[in-house]
């Protein structure tokens, strides 16, 4: 599986193993059969009036999500997750959390929520009217069963003191910890994909491709389906695809399908460019805050992005 003549459909078939649909998400569904696909994980439009989206008055937002989550839990598989990643709608300088206008749709469609990760970044607008905005969440569901796809191993990270041993009692000379590494917990630090990042294109609001990753890795399995019905630039394609997992997206823009289509090319034949999984972030107490640029290429760009940071939020600030 995904070797280099691995072709990119255009339209769905369980036959294939990447589709990259140019159209309406809901058109693409009418092809998915019911209950085939293992991971559902996007981004939709936040309704905020990005580029590629038109401004809805918020009943017709969430009337619309409603339709499209209706029918990917119709193609979810009974030991499937929805993993819906969403931030805030801003309207008149207040804001709404959208995970929690979309929770009852969920609730409501007998899905049970399993986490609602935190996803920390450090890069976005500096307001000064309120504290900026540096987090978004990941609202993960299942059906209700015991039997969903949960596979902690492949997402384990380090643990503090790898080599604590119990000194005494029974388990004295065994790890007191897991050696794999431990459980992420709910709150996950990622670099967004800013100015500087490996990974940005022309794009908003990309995914990084190592937060997919980690849903990929623990709630699919090798030869699963993967499905973006808000797909962007690719991304939940190229992580389901560096993982061996079938990949299938939905986007209306003809400029963000081409820009997919380039990088999940890239991404099966493995020459695709991204922030390895787990890499450290750049700190800048760690290197004293020096200004020096470093020679590793990658710490350079981040550290780049941050120093190009400071000087944002200074001049907003002055
Ligand atoms: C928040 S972005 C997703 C970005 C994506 N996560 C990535 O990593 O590139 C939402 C995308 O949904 C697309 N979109 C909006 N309405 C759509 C629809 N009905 N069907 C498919 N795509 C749609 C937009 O053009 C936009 O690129």
């Amino acid at each position: 599986m995904f070797g280099l003549d691995k072709k990119i459909a255009k339209h769905f078939s369980l036959d294939e193993d990447v589709v990259l649909f140019n159209g309406s998400c809901l058109d693409l569904l009418k092809d998915i059969p019911d209950g085939s696909i293992q991971l559902i994980v996007t981004s939709p439009p936040y309704n905020i009036g990005k580029e590629y989206e038109r401004k809805l008055k918020i009943e017709h937002y969430v009337k619309h999500q409603e339709t499209v989550i209706n029918e990917c839990v119709r193609a979810l598989s009974p030991t499937g997750s929805i993993c819906w990643q969403v931030g805030n709608y801003v309207n008149n300088g207040s804001i709404i959390p959208l995970d929690t206008i979309l929770y009852p749709i969920f609730h409501n469609l007998n899905l049970v929520l399993r986490n609602r990760i935190i996803w920390h970044f450090e890069h976005g607008l500096h307001c000064s009217n309120r504290f900026s905005g540096r987090y978004e969440t990941i609202v993960w569901f299942t059906r209700k069963t015991k039997e969903y796809v949960f596979n902690l191993d492949p997402v384990r990270v380090p643990q503090k003191y790898p080599a604590k041993k119990y000194f005494k009692g029974p388990k004295a000379g065994q790890y007191s910890c897991n050696p794999l590494g431990k459980n992420p917990g709910d709150v996950w630090d990622i670099p967004n994909v800013k100015s500087n990042h490996v990974e940005k294109t022309e794009h908003p609001c990309q995914f990084p491709v190592e937060l997919i990753e980690r849903l990929v890795l623990s709630m699919s399995n090798k030869g699963d389906w993967v499905f973006d019905p808000f797909v962007g630039t690719g991304t939940t394609i190229v992580s389901a695809i560096r993982h061996k997992r079938k990949g299938v997206g939905a986007e209306t823009e003809k400029k963000y399908i081409n820009i997919a289509q380039e990088r999940i090319q890239k991404a099966i034949n493995g020459t695709l460019k991204t922030r390895p999984m787990g890499k450290a972030k750049y700190d800048p107490k760690l290197n004293k805050n020096k200004t020096d640029v470093s020679s590793d290429k990658e710490e350079r760009l981040e550290q780049l992005t941050f120093l190009e940071s400071q000087e944002e939020y200074h001049s907003e600030n002055r």
